[in-house]
């Protein structure tokens, strides 16, 4: 028996809705897997190393200052050794910035100073700059451990 017309345009109407609603749930269902993924994975914080090798002790003359921008740190070599100052002023932590002309650490935010060994001559930064702990690798490298303060007259005597 040959379709009508009529019960033609309702099997193409059938189909239709019957795609429509199979890519319907394709897309929930596509969406429900995503949302599971995320939920499954586990959350990773990827944040930098806290301790970094710095290199020889060769690299730093007696008497000087080095900025370590990458690890906002200053190593400064005294006449008696090492020492690892963190470049974070302890007012509202600014980065500060090493004036040679001046001898001294200061901040640019509110004008503490320091001195070469982070101890505050002026401002209002209510404490003096942090020291990391700083020791040599077994290949003769200075490391530096930023989550180990130290106190400021530890120096690594090389
Ligand atoms: S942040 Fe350094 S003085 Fe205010």
């Amino acid at each position: 028996m040959a379709e009508t017309p009529e019960q033609k345009i309702d099997e193409g109407r059938r189909d239709f809705l019957n795609e429509f609603a199979a890519g319907a749930l394709a897309i929930a269902g596509l969406g429900a897997a995503v949302v599971t993924w995320q939920y499954l994975s586990p959350n990773v914080l990827f944040e930098p190393s806290t301790t970094f090798r710095a290199g020889s002790p060769d690299l730093f003359p007696v008497n000087s200052v080095t900025y370590l921008q990458d690890q906002q740190v200053y190593i400064v070599r005294a006449t008696d050794g090492f020492y690892a100052v963190s470049a974070v002023c302890t007012h509202l932590g600014c980065i500060t910035q090493w004036k040679p002309e001046a001898n001294q650490i200061a901040c640019p935010c509110h004008g503490s100073k320091f001195t070469m060994f982070g101890n505050k001559l002026e401002g209002p930064a209510p404490r003096p700059l942090p020291h990391f702990l700083i020791t040599l690798t077994p290949d003769g490298e200075l490391l530096v451990d930023k989550l180990q303060a130290v106190k400021p007259g530890q120096v690594l005597r090389v």
